[in-house]
């Protein structure tokens, strides 16, 4: 049964399609909370540098193999060669794998959206609220639950050109938003914290440099992305042969490190400011624990109000993302066991919210089950991107290099205006799949605690 595919408009839908899939709590939530675990300045320059080289040819690469194939993961690398049809197997897993704990995530920004909404800033600014709400059973799981249903109901009813419009409105203002909270915070009344936060931020200090930063710079870029997971493949496979894929690139690298940039601009120097140097080590709460303090500043009525957009707009940006997780997901599973869609979204509904639940007890009553040390969201989190993500990537490099031969995705690039990167893009291309294993064999030494005479410590 053939089924002819469908194709974006043209370059700004499908730019603003993949931005809206890379844009998400990955930029709001992960990177602040990573650059301040990570050496501030230091992890910005690592990951601007791997973004603009890593980045950028992974991305261009799976959206080349996309529009080339036509088709998603799977059957695209099954089509280059039976044999590495496997590599589009592991790429499809990881969206299932994130899609429970990132809903998670999604709950707590429902959660902390009703708290603003209810006049709550001053309550959600307390000390120890945070950890009280996800260390709870029935809200973290409810809110979890909710925001599992809203993207199933969304993904069930397929209403992609409402997303599409809403995301069109929502993207620009986020960022407007966001630059707005940045700016209060880099000068509202000039707490002396802040510039030392601020400072550390901007500033590369190399003493804060450790493996550590160029792996989670790294793990960051797949998961910011939406690299080795197939989806930059399934996107491309939609996009026009005339729709130039190196300047599409650019600008979705471009957006998504932007508002990434401006995510940790408003968190981390408020971490720094509101509980010192100490505070930036936190984890995954950052975004959760100092907003509403920074909220709550700007007095009563503002920071509600403040406070109840900015949760929106995170909320919007978060759903768009879970939703290209979800179809991915139900996409592939329909297509491999030819399911109605409807019973496929329930499948794939159940299944997330049976592997999100230890999630979201894992900052409560499971937080005795701690694997690696980490909390249970935290071990999901570093299986896909530390783990799982960098060995598509390099399987992904592996089969361009040595199956297809780079040639051909300059090819499929050049079909659509001069590739202006070909150098840069078959360098990188050779050189990546030896770093990305070398940082994969360092994320995994590190979770066993294995470090080299302290070679690897943070
Ligand atoms: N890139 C998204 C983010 O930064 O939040 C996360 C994500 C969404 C990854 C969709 C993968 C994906 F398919």
């Amino acid at each position: 049964m053939e089924k002819k595919r469908s194709s974006f408009t043209g370059k700004l839908g499908f730019v603003l399609a993949a931005a809206g899939s890379a844009v998400g709590l990955g930029n709001l939530w992960r990177f602040p909370y990573l650059a301040a675990r990570h050496g501030g300045g230091i992890f910005l320059l690592v990951y601007l540098i791997l973004s603009v080289t890593f980045g950028f040819t992974l991305m261009i690469t799976e959206i080349a193999i996309g529009r080339k194939t036509g088709l998603s993961a799977i059957g695209a690398f099954q089509s280059i060669r039976k044999k590495w049809s496997f590599v589009g197997y592991i790429a499809a897993i990881v969206p299932a794998l994130i899609l429970p704990y990132y809903s998670v995530i999604g709950g707590w920004v429902i959660k902390y959206l009703t708290v603003f909404v209810t006049g709550g800033a001053g309550t959600a600014a307390n000390d120890g609220y945070f950890e009280g709400f996800i260390g709870s059973t029935g809200q973290s799981l409810l809110f979890f639950a909710v925001f599992m249903g809203i993207t199933a109901v969304v993904v069930l009813f397929g209403v992609e050109k409402g997303v599409e419009k809403v995301s069109k409105l929502m993207m620009p203002v986020l960022a407007i938003l966001s630059v707005g909270i940045a700016a209060f915070v880099c000068i509202s009344n000039g707490v002396q914290g802040k510039w030392e936060g601020i400072l550390y931020y901007l500033k590369p200090d190399f003493s804060n440099f450790s493996i550590m930063t160029v792996v989670a710079a790294m793990g960051q870029l797949f998961y910011s992305m939406s690299l080795a997971m197939g989806i930059m493949i399934t996107y491309g496979s939609y996009m026009k042969k005339d729709v130039s894929l190196e300047s599409s690139a650019h600008q979705i690298e471009f957006f998504d490190m932007g508002i990434a940039f401006l995510a940790g601009l408003m968190i981390v120097p408020s971490v720094v400011s509101y509980s010192g140097i100490e505070g930036l080590g936190k984890g995954p709460g950052l975004m959760f624990v100092t907003l509403p303090k920074v909220f709550n500043e700007m007095g009563p009525v503002l920071g509600n109000i403040i406070g109840a957009v900015f949760f929106v707009l995170v909320f919007f940006a978060a759903l768009t993302s879970s939703i290209s997780l979800m179809e991915t997901v139900v996409s592939i599973i329909q297509d491999k066991f030819r399911i109605e869609r409807r019973v496929t979204c329930i499948i794939v509904l159940c299944g997330a919210l049976a592997l999100g639940i230890p999630s979201a007890l894992g900052f409560g009553v499971w937080s005795g089950f701690a694997p690696l040390g980490m909390d249970i969201l935290s071990f999901f989190d570093f299986l896909t991107n530390s783990v799982m993500m960098p060995i598509v990537a390099i399987l992904t490099c592996i089969v361009v290099c040595w199956v297809m031969k780079p040639k051909a995705v300059v090819e499929e690039i050049s079909a659509s205006g001069k590739f202006k990167q070909e150098k840069l893009f078959r360098v990188m291309i050779y050189v990546a799949p030896v770093l990305l294993l070398a940082i994969l064999a360092f994320a995994v030494f590190e979770a066993f605690g294995i470090t080299f005479g302290g070679f690897l410590k943070f």
